[in-house]
């Protein structure tokens, strides 16, 4: 007897699972119970077929869904296509002919869990992600498990790889975000087209999903606001780091009185913060939570064998579940009904980087805009840009995003100022 696998694509992370059966093959039957065995590969078409078969692979490739799909030996389909399509409509079926499923696909969990989630409760299967939040660090296990017992206040993480190498570069080596995304997709770590990396999209996604099992919330990606780091200049760079600060694309989720919110944006993270340090393609999530207080995971958000790795302590959980009878238990038990903050709620401290003409009472003039939205400075730079235009650097105390968006619309509205960047400042 074997539990029988059925995998949906074949690329990167799929073709990591093979390697870690056979290198950990004691291990992994110990904890099944059982050998886990890869039935059926799902590939594109019959050349791509060939191509695996010429190169030594020794699967059952097959080019139609069906075959996995209407397989009764097979237990559990690993989908590692990516994209919505057709991987929703795979699943939803997979799910339909009670089968377990495991993904990785973050983009599709976060805009279509919910009715995944709800369907494999009613079929009484399971449907793991593991690895759809920064690949290779067991943290949506920790949070529905370890942290079972702590009340989590506050998630941040660095959760995009992509856009991290690319901070790194710009804060470390002073490149700009041109010649860094450039190094990014020579060393392929970006895509041709890297608007979800560097646009926050991909980070967003997942804190879609780390608010479900951070807390039993699910926002909708579409309240998840992103901000991405294509208008990070070398300015900010430097005027972050002479204030003491680093800057790194930072997921959010927080819970204030009113509810959840989450976000993805730029953010000065002070130097001595865990985070500061998280460099190059490395991601981590830093857990604010009243029991433990604050804890940081840490490791590598993507790669072949990381992500595998993942996957298959999904495979091998479900295998176990199968073993006791109990394969239908949700991956995530935390579910609450969903409160969105009220934007009075949530602060932050603000970085404001704004050009204006070097002359006399423009100083006093931004001073009161601020001032009537109640909002004061912690520190101020005065940079001389050029001969007419100065910049000045605010970093103010604690606002709401009320405040915030206040604040915005007034300086956009007076001529005299042009607000170049604002970005989130993580307090001390
Ligand atoms: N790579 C990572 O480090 C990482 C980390 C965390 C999560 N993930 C997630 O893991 C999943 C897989 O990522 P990956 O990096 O392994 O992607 P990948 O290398 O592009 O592999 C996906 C494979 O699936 C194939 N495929 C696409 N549509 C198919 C279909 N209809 N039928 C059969 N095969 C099909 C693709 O073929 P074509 O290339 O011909 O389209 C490709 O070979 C994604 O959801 C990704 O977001 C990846």
């Amino acid at each position: 007897m074997s539990i029988k696998i059925g995998l949906l694509g074949f690329g990167t992370v799929a073709s990591g699972i093979p390697f870690l059966l056979k290198e950990n093959q004691e291990k992994i039957s110990a904890a099944s119970r059982d050998r886990l065995e890869i039935a059926k590969v799902l590939v594109k078409d019959d050349e791509e077929k060939n191509r695996l078969l010429a190169a030594g692979n020794k699967f059952n490739f097959v080019t139609n869904v069906d075959d996995i799909l209407s397989d009764e030996t097979i237990d559990i389909v690993v989908e590692l296509m990516g994209r919505i399509e057709p991987a929703k409509t795979f699943i939803t079926k997979a799910l339909e002919a009670g089968k377990n499923v495991v993904s990785a696909n973050k983009d599709l969990i976060a805009t279509h869990g919910r009715e995944l989630i709800k369907l494999a409760q009613d079929k009484g299967v399971a449907f793991y992600y593991e690895a759809a939040v920064a690949g290779g660090i067991p943290i949506l296990r920790t949070l529905a498990n370890s942290l079972t017992s702590d009340k989590v206040t506050r998630i941040l993480g660095v959760l995009n790889g992509t856009s991290n190498f690319m901070m790194t570069k710009m804060v470390d080596e002073g490149w700009t975000y041109e010649a860094a995304l450039a190094e990014a997709q020579a060393l392929g770590y970006a895509e041709s087209d890297p608007t979800n990396d560097v646009e926050g999209i991909d980070a967003a996604y997942k804190a879609v999903i780390l608010s479900q099992f951070g807390f039993g919330m699910t926002i909708d990606f579409d309240q998840v606001a992103h901000q991405g780091i294509s208008n990070i200049t070398p300015d900010d760079v430097s005027v972050a780091q002479q204030l003491g600060y680093v800057i790194k694309l930072v997921g959010s989720v927080e819970e204030t009185e009113s509810g959840i919110f989450a976000e993805v944006s730029p953010t000065f993270l002070p130097k001595s913060h865990p985070l500061a340090s998280v460099n190059d393609v490395m991601n981590a999530v830093f857990v604010e939570s009243i029991g433990i207080g604050e804890s940081m995971y840490y490791g590598p958000g993507a790669g072949q064998k990381p992500t595998a790795t993942s996957v298959v302590a999904d495979i091998i959980r479900i295998a176990r579940r199968i073993k006791d009878g109990n394969v239908g238990k949700p991956f995530n038990e935390f579910v609450r009904h969903t409160r969105i903050a009220h934007p009075d709620d949530v602060k932050s401290h603000y970085y404001f980087a704004v050009n204006t003409a070097d002359e006399k009472g423009k100083m006093l003039r931004l001073a009161e805009i601020f001032n009537s939205e109640d909002i004061s400075f912690e520190q101020v730079l005065q940079q001389k840009a050029n001969g007419e235009t100065a910049r000045v650097v605010i970093i103010t105390h604690s606002l709401s995003k009320t405040q915030l968006a206040n604040v915005t619309e007034k300086l956009k509205a007076v001529a005299d100022f042009e607000l170049v960047n604002t970005f989130k400042v993580l307090g001390e």
